[in-house]
């Protein structure tokens, strides 16, 4: 069955970017010009996915405006000669069909990505973590689709990461079957060191069977008390062939301040129109 359906979830505080998640969702934080949810579902469209599905909470609803036609303004930018800008203000509301699920109690991954089962209705779906922003072209979810469509099974986004690292993160327990992509046999939540199967750990892309929802119910909560979705993919091993798929791109972590700089840096190195100066700006910020 084809994927065309993506979960992002979306509901979180952002606590980490607090005071301005006071008021402004961490996932309207931009790189350069662009809030950080674009990115992610353009990555979602570029590989052919036509829904997503935004799971939020209450406070959050600027989010849903952001995806929402702003005639007035596209209007008045298109009057005024600026036709690039007003594309890019209509850009949001066309990318694909976005809806809104809302997550009622912070229960954790699992429980977001589980609020969304009545819209990802019965069929296999992308979960993308919109903290997790990673240039390439084709996108990650592309290349997942590639290694789902030739294996048959779920897919993780996996990278080897330093082991005094490993435990912030979801880590599997795989063998090597081809080129980037390896047998899942488990996964364990944010391990010690000492208890990680090793050093591949999941960033934030899966597809998903449908039937992980049953598995998400079944799931008791774990690591922080929150119900954890690498949880329930150990239970949805019992039943479903999973892969760990080592992507091509560089990952930016969007979700601190700091690695928000750095994806705003070098995408600012990037992208053509803005190359030269931040080049200059970095020449003028190095000691002598
Ligand atoms: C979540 C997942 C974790 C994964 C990480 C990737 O953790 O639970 O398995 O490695 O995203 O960004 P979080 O960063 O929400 O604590």
């Amino acid at each position: 069955m084809k994927v065309r359906t993506a979960v992002i979830p979306a509901a979180g505080l952002g606590t980490r970017f607090l005071p301005v998640t006071k008021l402004v969702p961490k996932e309207l934080l931009p790189i350069l010009d662009k809030p950080m949810l674009q990115y992610v579902v353009e990555e979602a469209a570029e590989a052919g996915i036509e829904r997503v599905i935004v799971v939020t909470s209450r406070g959050k609803e600027s989010i849903a405006a952001y995806f929402q036609a702003m005639p007035d303004l596209e209007e008045r930018l298109a009057d005024s000669g600026a036709t690039a800008l007003a594309a890019k203000v209509r850009a949001a509301a066309e990318i694909a069909q976005v809806s809104f699920v809302i997550q009622e109690q912070p229960l954790g991954l699992g429980h977001a990505v589980l609020t969304a089962e009545e819209a990802v209705a019965g069929e296999p779906f992308v979960v993308i973590l919109p903290d997790d922003i990673i240039a390439h072209s084709p996108g990650v979810v592309a290349q997942m689709l590639v290694v789902h469509e030739n294996t048959g099974g779920g897919v993780v986004a996996v990278e080897p990461m330093p082991w005094e690292r490993v435990h912030n993160y979801g880590v599997v327990d795989a063998t090597p079957v081809d080129d980037r992509v390896h047998q899942i046999h488990g996964l364990v939540e944010k391990p010690s060191r000492r208890e990680a199967p090793s050093n591949l750990t999941i960033v934030g892309r899966y597809i998903l069977p449908p039937e992980i929802f049953d598995d998400l119910r079944r799931t008791p909560p774990g690591t922080n008390g929150e119900i954890q979705l690498t949880d329930a993919l150990v239970l949805l091993l019992e039943h479903h062939e999973l892969y760990a798929y080592e992507f091509l791109g560089t990952r930016y972590d969007g979700g601190t301040p700091l690695g928000l700089l750095r994806a705003s840096l070098e995408f600012g190195l990037a992208r053509e129109d803005t190359r030269q100066e931040v080049l200059a700006l970095l020449k003028t910020l190095q000691p002598e």
